[in-house]
């Protein structure tokens, strides 16, 4: 068998890239070509490859020491991190569990909100209620809670678990011909109900929709509403925000696009790491961190050897370092300016439709379209995420979701290269 048939990490072909070097969005060839990087690697990208910034802070602890484990050496630099991470989304008195990926960090934040529920209420409150169309990651208590029809396990492989609700998007709704809206959110009331709210934990959501239905942005109001929903039952509710946190749809956390949205428990976890660590936060209020501390309260969830790695940590506050460096006012300019140019390929044939924030955004198109554009954008030297996504036919298109940083010339190359990429689809150009 021949090397790359060995190798078990994608079953399809991927392109050969020879990367020899790299800078911001832009991966060097070996072959003298550059390619541009539409998608941040798998979302995470977000501050670009090369950052000094990062190396300094790298180079810096690794001259301290490189490993000291929680229970070993005070950890210093965590705690650094923790006071950074949590005034960068707005919640300064949050505390924080540190995890090495983001799938992780969404099994650490399920445990304390069951150790949360269990102390307030001295029972088990044990559901954890999700949409149809999600991905909380690659575990098997994620993928059998998730909605990610590619990934869902066998039903006999799913613990017995599954989505609880419809998600708030088009396909995955029997509204008969009227949009979604907030009237969404009284199925998470119904769920919750019809188990009897004295045995749900907490409502898992992403705020907006990553790559599993590629960048759906829910109605206004809906957030709240199932915040209002959880409240009145006691129900938590958690945001996965390991693709949306720290500014990819141009807020520091996906749900500060809406008032009343605040959840109890928050998880970061791509753009922390920036693609130079693996590394999952769990972000917890004050109003129930006391709880998790309570001497009657279950052992904190463990999390693992590697998860308070100073050199974790040190990437991690690189990454702060350069998303404060960033020109906020021209970051969200540049945001906007990516999803008026994206959304004008909604006037071309093959595409359904562009829908997204910040920088993050979903393009659609006719079903079979998408492999064929991966290539025609390949050869323009800029390559995307694909998502297949929801309905039958499953609705399928690119992720595009540049780095945070990117240059006005980079966002200018981006959209032209797309478009021509489609225009090369349209039969009819
Ligand atoms: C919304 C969401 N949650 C959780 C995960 C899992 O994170 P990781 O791949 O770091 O385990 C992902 C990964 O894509 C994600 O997009």
């Amino acid at each position: 068998m021949s090397r790359r048939g060995r190798l078990l990490t994608s079953s399809r072909p991927l392109p050969d890239f020879d990367v020899v070097g790299s800078k911001g969005s832009w991966l060097h060839l070996a072959d003298g070509r550059r390619v541009f990087d539409g998608s941040s690697g798998l979302l995470c990208v977000n501050v670009g490859q090369g950052s000094r910034k990062v190396f300094s802070r790298i180079e810096q602890q690794f001259s301290r020491f490189s490993f000291g484990g929680a229970a070993v050496v005070q950890p210093h630099i965590q705690l650094e991190l923790m006071d950074r991470l949590c005034r960068a989304v707005g919640r300064p008195e949050d505390s924080v569990a540190l995890t090495t990926c983001g799938t992780l960090a969404v099994e650490v934040a399920v445990s304390l909100a069951r150790n949360v529920t269990r102390v307030r209420d001295g029972k088990r409150r044990g559901d954890i209620l999700t949409s149809d169309l999600s991905y909380h990651g690659m575990s098997a208590l994620t993928l059998s809670l998730a909605g990610n029809h590619a990934r869902r396990p066998r039903p006999e492989d799913a613990l017995g678990l599954h989505p609880a609700f419809p998600a708030p998007y088009p396909p995955t709704h029997g509204h008969e011909g009227r949009g979604c809206d907030v009237s969404c959110a009284d199925e998470v009331a119904v769920a919750i109900d019809s188990r009897g709210a004295e045995n749900v934990c907490t409502v898992l959501i992403e705020p907006v929709n990553g790559t599993t239905g590629g960048a759906y942005v829910p109605p206004d109001g809906y957030l709240r509403r199932v915040s209002q929903i959880c409240r009145e039952r006691d129900v938590l509710v958690i945001h996965d925000e390991v693709l949306t946190g720290l500014w990819r749809t141009g807020t520091p956390l996906a749900s500060r696009h809406w008032d009343g949205a605040e959840p109890d428990l928050c998880i970061l976890s791509k753009g922390l790491g920036a693609g130079y660590t693996s590394v999952g936060a769990v972000l917890v209020s004050p109003d129930i961190a006391p709880l998790i501390r309570h001497e009657d309260a279950d052992p904190l969830p463990a999390m693992g050897t590697m998860a308070t790695h100073p050199l974790q940590a040190a990437a991690c506050l690189g990454v702060l370092d350069e998303l404060e460096a960033m020109d906020l006012d021209a970051f969200i300019a540049r945001g906007e300016r990516l999803g008026k140019s994206l959304r004008a390929l909604a006037a071309l044939e093959p595409v359904r439709e562009v829908r997204g924030l910040g920088h993050l955004y979903g393009v659609e198109v006719e079903p079979g379209l998408l492999w064929p554009l991966m290539e025609e954008a390949e050869k323009r030297d800029v390559f995307f995420y694909p998502f297949t996504g929801a309905g039958h036919p499953r609705s399928e298109g690119l992720v595009v979701a540049p780095a945070l940083t990117s240059t006005d010339e980079d966002i200018t190359f981006l959209t032209a290269a797309l478009f021509d990429a489609v225009t090369a689809l349209n039969p009819h150009s």
